[in-house]
């Protein structure tokens, strides 16, 4: 495996409006790659440009507004990247969003939306830039997945699946292109500082959130490691050998002991 080098290449992150993808876009500002940006909100997308290319001179930004749970958006997406007559060296999949709740207290619609964003998007992104990746024997990919990738979510049923989805797609992944020049990396963040944990209409009050600046940069360290997938924060990554210490019911209780009352407050009670 050739050294990460990101020079000249293209890199498009998708969710770059906020939290862990404007994160990721702003580390990698510095690398001299061209930088894709895409999130559903334009105007949030079009600051983070200004503000790089006021920081990097330069720099060669794209911003480029999709609702990627829509059934269209992916490819929607790639042929707009196609018409820039550019292709994809490396994929950031990264946006996503879940809900805390018992499972029957949200709507189908949104649990559509949910794995629509978080695992088909995701998929089709992948199949649709991996084969230049192919072709060229160079690129990757950075599937962001979550802590809770390693054991059932209770309280968030459908996003824990989608996240154990997403390691697993990542991994199996990585095991088909063992013989390229291509890394695929799932990243695995536990509670993070960005609008995720609003969005799911959590109770934040008994988490320790991470700065999503030392989670990309964590990240990118284990990606240049070339690493499978990584979790970041050393207390996440014991929390994710729970499943191999215990039985599965036993990691289920667990998890039910640790957002019942702590996420949920008294609302389940
Ligand atoms: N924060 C955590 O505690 C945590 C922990 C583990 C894993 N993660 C994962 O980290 C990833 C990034 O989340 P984050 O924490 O940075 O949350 P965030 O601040 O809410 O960012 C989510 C990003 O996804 C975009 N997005 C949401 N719905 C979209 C749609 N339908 N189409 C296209 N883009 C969409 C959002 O932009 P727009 O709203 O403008 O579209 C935003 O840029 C997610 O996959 C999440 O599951 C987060």
């Amino acid at each position: 495996m050739k050294k990460l080098n990101l020079e000249n290449t293209n890199i498009l992150i998708t969710g770059a409006s906020s939290g862990i993808g404007k994160e990721f876009a702003k580390q990698l500002a510095s690398k001299g790659a061209k930088l894709i940006l895409t999130a559903r909100t334009h105007s949030d997308l079009i600051s983070l440009a200004q503000e790089l290319e006021r920081e990097h001179r330069n720099i060669w930004i794209k911003t480029i507004p999709a609702d990627l749970s829509e059934l269209n958006g992916p490819k929607k997406l790639f042929e707009q990247i196609n018409d820039l007559g550019l292709s994809v060296d490396y994929l950031i999949n990264n946006a996503g969003f879940g809900k805390f709740c018992e499972f029957s207290g949200e709507s189908f619609e949104t649990y559509h939306k949910m794995l629509m964003l978080n695992v088909n998007a995701l998929v089709e992104l992948t199949h649709l830039c991996l084969p230049a990746m192919v072709n060229k024997n160079s690129g990757g990919i950075i599937n962001v997945a979550s802590i809770g990738s390693f054991q059932p979510l209770p309280y968030q049923t459908v996003y824990g699946a989608s996240k154990a989805f997403v390691l697993s797609f990542s991994e199996a992944l990585t095991g088909e292109l063992l013989d390229k020049n291509i890394r695929v990396m799932a990243l695995c963040p536990g509670t993070t500082e960005s609008r995720f944990m609003e969005n799911a209409n959590a109770d934040t009050s008994n988490m320790n959130l991470a700065p999503a600046s030392k989670v990309v940069k964590s990240a990118l360290a284990a990606y240049e490691k070339n690493r499978m997938y990584t979790v970041s924060g050393k207390i996440n990554y014991v929390v994710s050998l729970i499943p191999r210490l215990f039985s599965r019911k036993r990691t289920v209780k667990i998890v039910v002991s640790m957002f019942k009352d702590n996420v949920l407050g008294k609302s389940l009670v």
